[in-house]
């Protein structure tokens, strides 16, 4: 059975709490523990420990290629895991931790769990800012391996309920801290070469990153997909509501259009989209995902709004677009997956 504990996150000296100091025992036996972050809640267990990793990606149901994020809660602890730390991975720690930035580095070997890292030669790092990762993470003594606590394939969860939902029975236990503030997921940085590069838009932007170490490279597949999803169809289904979604481009005018031929067609529609634009959609159900004029609201509701319409009688999903700058670069990768890459264009 799954163990349940609540934590007000605004307590003091937090790794002293019993519900904590039982989590972090339930970790260092390496069993599986889901915990609050700032971005979203993840799937805690020992780095360092195949058998406790094995758990992990079975939990989730996830290919046992994808590597996972190791959780400190010291900036110290890096050296222990890592060969070296470029001055570049030193400026954005201090910069940015503890916070929404996972940086990749080459790996000391023998040390992180092979299965940690998927057998890479390097391993990517992050101090979540969040007081009961942190708390849970001290308390435990231990880098702590976490991929968000969803089911393989399913939007990443940013409250209880939902970590609830996805891994009741398959864990130890959840520690509940409330909603999480970003919404989506932190950034990958790789640092292992001269000029950094993003593998993965997150909480902390290009532009944010790009003040404190210059010219950074993105990965040329998330440009591509960002800029121009025009495939359809990819390895992995990611983030998916339980029935099919479009994205959709253009005014909204243009999205009453597509709504209405779905609808001829028989179908139940649900729409994505903010509270600038909630009043003018004639459709089946229409979700607000936050203020368009301010898109950390969006990326806060994201995955909230993607899951809320599994509740919904719909069967079939039309999205808004986002500018793709600062955290909208993160919220339309996290939108194009959910829908499969379907984008429509209305130019
Ligand atoms: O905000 C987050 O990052 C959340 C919370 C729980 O911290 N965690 C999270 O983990 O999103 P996950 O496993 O869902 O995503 C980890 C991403 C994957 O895209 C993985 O491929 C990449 O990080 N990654 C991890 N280690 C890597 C490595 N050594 N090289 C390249 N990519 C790596
Ligand atoms: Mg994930």
């Amino acid at each position: 059975k799954t163990k349940i504990w609540k934590v007000d996150k605004y307590g003091d000296n937090l790794y002293t709490y019993p519900q904590i100091k039982e989590a972090a025992e339930l970790l260092k036996q390496n069993e599986v523990v889901a915990f609050p972050t700032e971005t979203v809640y993840g799937l805690g267990g020992n780095a360092l420990s195949d058998e406790a990793i094995e758990k992990i990606f079975k939990a989730k149901g996830r290919p046992s290629d994808n590597p996972l994020i190791v959780h400190i809660s010291d900036q110290q602890d890096v050296q222990k895991f890592v060969e070296t730390i470029p001055e570049k991975a030193k400026l954005l720690m201090e910069s940015f931790w503890p916070g929404p930035l996972t940086i990749i580095l080459q790996a000391k070997p023998g040390i992180i769990s092979e299965k940690t890292t998927a057998g890479l030669s390097t391993v990517g790092i992050r101090m979540p800012d969040h007081p009961v990762a942190l708390s849970l993470i001290k308390a435990a003594g231990l880098p702590i391996a976490a991929p968000s606590a969803n089911l393989s394939g399913k939007p990443s969860p940013t409250n209880f309920v939902h970590t609830f939902q996805d891994m009741n029975g398959k864990i130890a236990g959840i520690v509940d801290g409330g909603e999480t503030g970003v919404g989506v997921e932190s950034t990958v940085i790789d640092c292992t070469d001269n000029i950094p590069i993003i593998l993965r838009p997150g909480g902390v932007t290009k532009e944010e990153i790009e003040t404190v170490i210059g010219p950074v490279k993105i990965d040329s597949q998330i440009k591509e997909e960002v800029e121009n999803p025009r495939s359809p169809g990819m390895k992995y289904k990611h983030y998916a509501p339980n029935v099919p979604m479009v994205l959709v481009d253009g005014s909204p005018e243009f999205l009453q259009k597509i709504i209405d031929e779905k609808r001829q067609e028989g179908k139940k529609v649900g729409v994505l989209t903010t509270e600038e634009r909630k009043n003018i959609y004639d459709a089946d159900k229409v979700l607000v995902c936050g203020n368009r004029n301010n898109l950390s609201t969006v990326a806060q509701s994201l995955f909230k709004t993607l899951r809320s319409f599994n509740q919904e009688n719909v069967d079939y999903i039309v999205s808004e677009t986002f500018p793709t700058e600062g955290i909208g670069i993160a919220i339309m990768n996290r939108l194009i997956k959910a829908a499969g890459h379907n984008v429509i264009y209305e130019n």
